[in-house]
């Protein structure tokens, strides 16, 4: 089982149709599948919620058999700079689209390039535009440059749905003879997040020490707290306890290995599930965003954190 391939690989979708939780999304790529023609496209949204994936299955339903030779991915981050891309792409672009009448290129992390290597993606998009259609996948469109913008139409891939994640990790469980309880799928969907990548491996590595997969297995293959473990932290401190709550926060960053990073993302996480008065939380989101701030500059995360409760706990 140690050779196995990752379950994102082995379940990745190869139809549109086997897309979760896009309905809209996937409905515009079948109609440019069905005219065959499409504009060139932008994907944008966070890691795992299959940008990537809908770009190889388009490819594969606009070109058929032959849509390896009509579809090229390039990493924009990986590679040494934009002539790197350039050059990959005019030698892409130079030959015959076989049985289509263009060719797909999809340029991943395309928002890690310079506004400048974009400037030259866009004439590049423009000198190969009757024989190639671009598809650019990035996080953040804001960052591409606007005169891309305009020349793509724009697909946003939001955080996936909890019943989409739980939709397919049903089908991964049924296929894997494995069982996942209520408190396990509960458990994978809060620390996916809405992410699919994350849902499938945090799976796979429970299913790897047990084949009943309840909450606890998820907690303990995942570099997560509980969301219990989170709000007795923060109560504690809220209501004056400062030591109890950093015992807690000790428990987290020791016994468990959590980074400050993880533990502070998480209580900001936790805020509004927290029974307390709405002036408490917006007094908490601030304080935690300036001490996230601090965390990411680089300050000792536990004297960071430790400070943070003792000014909860302070009133
Ligand atoms: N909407 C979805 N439906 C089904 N599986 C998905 C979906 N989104 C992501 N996945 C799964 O998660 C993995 C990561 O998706 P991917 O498309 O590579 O994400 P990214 O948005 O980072 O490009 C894929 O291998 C696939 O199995
Ligand atoms: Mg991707």
């Amino acid at each position: 089982m140690s050779f196995e391939k990752p379950w994102t690989e082995k379940y990745r979708p190869v139809k549109l149709d086997d897309v979760v939780g896009r309905p809209y999304i996937v409905e515009r790529l079948k109609s440019y599948v069905s005219r065959n023609n499409m504009p060139h496209l932008l994907f944008a949204g966070p890691a795992g919620v299959g940008k990537t994936t809908c770009a190889l299955a388009l490819a594969r339903e606009m070109f058929g058999e032959s849509w390896h030779q009509n579809f090229q991915e390039t990493n924009a981050s990986d590679e040494r700079g934009i002539n790197v891309v350039r050059e990959r792409i005019k030698d892409f672009a130079r030959t015959m689209s076989m049985g289509g009448n263009f060719k797909i290129i999809f340029l991943d992390e395309s928002d890690a390039l310079t506004p400048d290597a974009q400037n030259a993606l866009r004439r590049t998009m423009e000198i190969y535009t009757s024989t190639c259609r671009f598809i650019l996948s990035c996080n953040y469109s804001s960052k591409i440059i606007p005169p891309i913008q305009s020349r793509c139409a724009i697909f946003r891939f939001g955080p996936l749905p909890e019943d989409a994640i739980l939709e397919k990790l049903a089908r991964i469980a049924e296929n894997e003879n494995i069982i996942i309880k209520d408190d396990g799928m509960d458990a994978i969907k809060y620390i996916a997040d809405g992410d699919m990548r994350k849902a499938e491996n945090t799976l796979q590595a429970a299913a790897f020490l047990g084949k009943e997969i309840n909450g606890e297995l998820v907690y303990q293959v995942s570099s997560r707290a509980r969301p219990e473990e989170i709000e007795d932290m923060i109560n504690a401190s809220l209501g004056g306890n400062f030591l109890a709550s950093r015992k807690l926060l000790d428990s987290l960053l020791i016994e468990k290995g959590l980074s400050g990073q993880d533990i502070i993302t998480q209580m900001h996480r936790q805020i509004m599930d927290l029974d307390i008065p709405e002036e408490r939380k917006v007094d908490l989101v601030d304080k935690i965003g300036e001490h996230e701030f601090r965390l990411v500059e680089g300050s000792n995360e536990r004297i960071q954190l430790e400070a943070l409760l003792a000014r909860l706990s302070k009133k």
